[in-house]
C-alpha cells in the first residue's frame, strides 16, 4: 500500500496581528513545525508529506523548506483540528486510491522520531482499521467535582493517552470525520463508526509543545536524539 502523512498545522493564532501560533514558535533556531516535517520526510516509506495551513497564514513565506518534492501545502485550514483535516482529506482523496495509509500528526508533536514512526507502519500496515500511537497513563486519575474536590479515582490499568500519528486509510477515516465532525482527534471518529483502532506503543517524549515552557523540554530531547 501506500503511505501519506498530513499535519494540521492551521492552528489559532496564524491570523495576522496575532500572536506567534505554536507551530512557528523558535525551538533550536527553526519553526517549531521544522523538526515535525524533518522526521516526517525521513521516513522513505512516506510518499508525500501534506501540510495543512490556515488560508490566511503570515508565517509559512517567511521561513524556508526542505527542497523536497514529497512536501506539499494545502491553504485549507478549517475552524477546528477536524475540520482541517476532513478538508485536506477530501481534497487528497480525489488524487489517491481510497486504501492509501494516512498518518494525521499534529504539527506540535516536533520531538516524534522516524524511528517511531517507520515502528508504526510495521505494526499497522496489514491491520484492518489501524491504530494511533499512544502511551499508557502512569499517574493515579481524579475526577474532581465542582469545588476542586475528588468525586472519583479512576483505576489507571488498561489507560492509555493518546498521541499522533494516528493511521487510517483515507477512505475509512474521510467518511468517518464527515458522519463524526465533533470529534478532537481521528480515532475517536473511527472508533464512533464501530471501528476498534489499535493502540501502538510510544512514548513520553512524542509530546505536543502546548505552553512555553515545553520549548525548553522539546530542545533537550531533540539535542540528545542528535547526539
Ligand atoms: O490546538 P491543538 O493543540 O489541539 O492543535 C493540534 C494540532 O491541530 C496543531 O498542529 C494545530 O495547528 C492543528 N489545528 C488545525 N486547525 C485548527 C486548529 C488546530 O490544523 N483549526
Amino acid at each position: 500500500s501506500r503511505f501519506h502523512a498530513l499535519v494540521p498545522a492551521a492552528g489559532s493564532g496564524s491570523r495576522m496581528g496575532a500572536p506567534h501560533p505554536k507551530q512557528y514558535l523558535d525551538l533550536l533556531g527553526l519553526p517549531v513545525i521544522r523538526h515535525t516535517i524533518d522526521a516526517l520526510l525521513a521516513v522513505e516509506r512516506l510518499e508525500t508529506v501534506w501540510i495543512v495551513l490556515a488560508p490566511d497564514d503570515v508565517w509559512w513565506a517567511q521561513y524556508d523548506w526542505p527542497h523536497d518534492p514529497r512536501l506539499q501545502v494545502l491553504m485549507c485550514g478549517g475552524a477546528t483540528r477536524a475540520e482541517s483535516v476532513t478538508k485536506a482529506l477530501e481534497m487528497i482523496a480525489q488524487y489517491v486510491p481510497d486504501d492509501t495509509w494516512m498518518l494525521v500528526h499534529d504539527a506540535a508533536r516536533a520531538c516524534i522520531s522516524s524511528a517511531v514512526v517507520d515502528r508504526m507502519l510495521e505494526a499497522l500496515s496489514e491491520d484492518p482499521v489501524g491504530g494511533l500511537l499512544a502511551v499508557p497513563v502512569a499517574d493515579t486519575l481524579k475526577r474532581a467535582d465542582k469545588q476542586g474536590r475528588v468525586a472519583e479515582t479512576i483505576a489507571r490499568d488498561g489507560l492509555w493517552q493518546a498521541q499522533t500519528p494516528q493511521m487510517f486509510r483515507i477512505g475509512m477515516l474521510r467518511d468517518a470525520l464527515a458522519a463524526h465532525p465533533e470529534v478532537t482527534d481521528e480515532a475517536s471518529a473511527m472508533e464512533a463508526c464501530g471501528h476498534r483502532p489499535r493502540l501502538v506503543p510510544s512514548d513520553a517524549s512524542n509530546f505536543k509543545v502546548t505552553f512555553p515552557e515545553d520549548l525548553a523540554m522539546a530542545a533537550r530531547i531533540l539535542g540528545a536524539a542528535r547526539e
